[in-house]
């Protein structure tokens, strides 16, 4: 009999964790989830994805440039993001997104400075003590090598919050890709597509109680036959 209950619970709990505590996570558990996330499929078993796990004084130092890169403007993602390019529901859905978020961090519309901190939190890793960043080789236009980076990243977030740890997926981290490769000596031919920041999630923490909600599987799937 399969335990569908417990793959229920699982993805269905999954959330992403805005507050971390700073207990590190013992290295055998973050093995196991690295072992996990390596059985994602890929195009062909190409398995292209390139992760470097960030922890200790390498995080703070990796932090520290990410805020000072920030601070001057210096982003240069390796593959554009612009939320205007969001049309229609889609549009609507991020605004939502965005709204729900500042609402439970009771930041207001007109508070610049509070969701510009609310940002920045971003880049301090939301308080996590490790960081896994998720690196490419460029392959064609690189969107099938995009997807399987996909199908790694929430093969790690299960696996995170199966063995009771937590995940943020950050697309922000990639935004400055440049400043990531100088810090830890990433060959440019490399690209990076998202961070994600994980370790205990902050139990106390309201922000982690947010529910994103999904829409209904009759707007996203059509049947035939
Ligand atoms: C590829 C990817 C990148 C994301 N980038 C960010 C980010 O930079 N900052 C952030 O706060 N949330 C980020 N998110 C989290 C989404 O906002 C979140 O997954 C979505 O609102 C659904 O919420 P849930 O994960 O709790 O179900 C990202 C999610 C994905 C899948």
């Amino acid at each position: 009999m399969l335990d569908t209950t417990s793959f229920e619970t699982i993805v269905r709990n999954r959330r992403a964790t805005r507050q971390f505590l700073s207990t590190p996570v013992p290295s055998e558990q973050i093995t196991a989830v690295l072992r996990d996330a390596q059985h994602a499929p890929s195009n062909c078993n190409t398995q292209p994805w390139n992760v470097h796990i960030v922890s200790g004084t390498k995080r703070d130092e990796l932090s520290q440039a990410l805020l000072h890169a920030e601070e001057k403007g210096e982003a240069a993602p390796d593959f554009s993001f612009d939320m205007a390019d969001f049309f229609g529901i889609y549009g609507e859905r991020a605004q939502a997104s965005g709204k729900a978020l500042y609402d439970i961090l009771d930041i207001a519309r007109e508070d610049r400075i509070g969701r510009r901190e609310a940002l920045l939190k971003n880049f301090d890793f939301f308080g996590a003590p490790h960081v896994a960043l998720m690196f490419m080789p460029t392959f064609g236009d690189n969107v099938r090598t995009a997807g399987d980076l996909g199908m790694y990243g929430q093969t790690f977030l299960l696996s995170l919050k199966a063995r009771g740890l937590a995940g943020i997926p950050q697309t922000s981290l990639s935004f400055f890709a440049p400043s990531i490769r100088s810090v830890l000596g990433i060959s440019d031919e490399y690209r990076m597509l998202f961070g994600i920041s994980f370790g205990y999630g902050d139990p106390a923490a309201v922000v982690n109680r947010l529910d994103a909600g999904r829409a209904d599987i009759s707007e996203s799937v059509i049947f035939h036959g």
